[in-house]
């Protein structure tokens, strides 16, 4: 059977192909760990899990969700009360809040709410894969902005061609970032405002790894920039912070133009988040707080773990300030596939090659945090010796 064209256009997935190097490992008997996936392993808040069980036997839950295209009003409205508790952002739970189903659905829909076919859609590098997926699902042409270490991580807005700026409609950004781990600032933000302004370029601000900050970092939100939300929209999501990534729920919050194409997008393809699920956030978000607390510290503890062990025989690894990620420059300038099949080999560990994520992301290796204490440790020590 044929495929449409625009299947065509996106690049080949490269972790599929680590994915089957584990699976034929694991079908040789081999005790593989990965490293590579950021999906906690830590269970859902049970207040999360009992909200879900109460309102799945009403039988009104049962039915189409209530509001679909937004989301149900108690929902948006208990995403406006996080912000402003979390950020200090105040929102119109009518206009400027719409239910998601997670981050990853925002990210889409965004592209088709926004980008026209041909439009030149800017987008960091390295990079979460889902931003040009989405744009070339869009029709869009992804033009990459690598963000380097020496800037942190964070992109030289003016450095992008005047050419480029005037064909650009969009621009994906994520801060706490994956795969970096770097964080932004309050300064970062209010100049990426200042910058898309004059060029008329919708920002979204993916920002699903808000709450993970270390070393007394601050906890940030786009929208906390002086007229963010009359340029761009914010995505966020219930998967990290409170261990529900298979929940599939998340928000976007901001400019209510671009929420309202969203919901249009919405309208026509998915009917929304089954109630019992948006009850089962607003537990989440009205009572689960600490969940997020109590992760930070087993985060904080992994971290050191990694780096610590890592710097140990020699490797240059700095804690991020962000995610629940580690970014690592491979040992010798080793290519990051060719990293990733030694570690798999030599340690049977899994990490995710930095060239998974574009072009300026050869050259490192990302490790995740979102696996048992007991199985990291075994990992660090297999990754010592395999590395000595
Ligand atoms: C940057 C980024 N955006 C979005 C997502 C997807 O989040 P969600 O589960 O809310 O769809 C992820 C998941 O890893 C991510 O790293």
């Amino acid at each position: 059977m044929q495929l449409a064209d625009r299947l065509g256009r996106i690049p080949p997935y490269l972790f599929s192909e680590l994915r089957e190097k584990i699976r034929r490992a694991r079908a040789r008997g081999q005790d593989v760990i990965s490293l590579a996936i950021g999906d906690p392993v830590e269970p859902t808040p049970d207040p999360v899990v009992d909200e879900l069980c109460r309102t799945a036997r009403s039988p009104e839950n049962h039915r189409y969700p209530t509001d679909e295209e937004k989301g149900m009003l108690a929902f948006r409205q208990s995403v406006a009360r996080w912000y402003a508790e979390r950020y200090g952002v105040e929102l119109d739970p009518q206009a400027e809040v719409l239910a998601l189903i997670g981050s990853k659905e925002g990210c889409h829909h965004f592209a088709l709410a926004r980008v026209n076919p041909g439009d030149a859609v800017l987008l960091t590098d390295p990079g979460y894969p889902a931003y040009r997926a989405s744009i070339l699902l869009a029709g869009g042409e992804p033009v990459s902005v690598p963000i380097l270490a020496e800037d942190g991580f964070l992109p030289r807005l003016n450095e992008i061609p005047a050419e480029v700026c005037q064909r650009a409609t969009a621009i994906y950004l994520n801060y706490p970032n994956n795969p970096t781990g770097a964080v932004a600032t309050p300064e970062f933000f209010a100049q990426l405002v200042a910058w898309a302004r004059e060029r008329a370029i919708a920002v979204c601000h993916d920002n699903p790894y808000s709450e993970f900050v270390f070393d007394g970092a601050p906890r940030l939100s786009f929208l906390q920039a002086l007229g963010a939300r009359e340029v761009g929209i914010e995505l966020n999501s219930l998967s990290k912070p409170f261990n529900m990534t298979g929940w599939r729920i998340g928000f976007a919050v901001g400019n209510p133009d671009l929420l309202r194409g969203i919901a249009q997008v919405k309208s026509n393809t998915d009917s929304g988040i089954p109630n019992a699920i948006q009850y089962a956030g607003i537990a989440a978000l009205e009572r689960c707080a600490e969940n997020i607390d109590r992760m930070l510290t087993i985060y904080e503890r992994r971290r050191r773990l990694v780096a610590d062990t890592l710097t140990a025989i020699g490797w240059k690894a700095e804690l991020p300030k962000g995610t629940f990620y580690l970014w690592l420059p491979t040992p010798d300038g080793m290519g990051s596939l060719e990293c990733a099949d030694l570690l798999l080999e030599r340690a049977q560990v899994v990490v995710a090659p930095g060239r998974g994520y574009g072009e300026h992301g050869e050259g490192y290796i990302r490790i995740s945090l979102t696996v048992p204490d007991d199985r990291l440790s075994e990992a660090m020590e297999r990754m010592r010796r395999a590395l000595t």
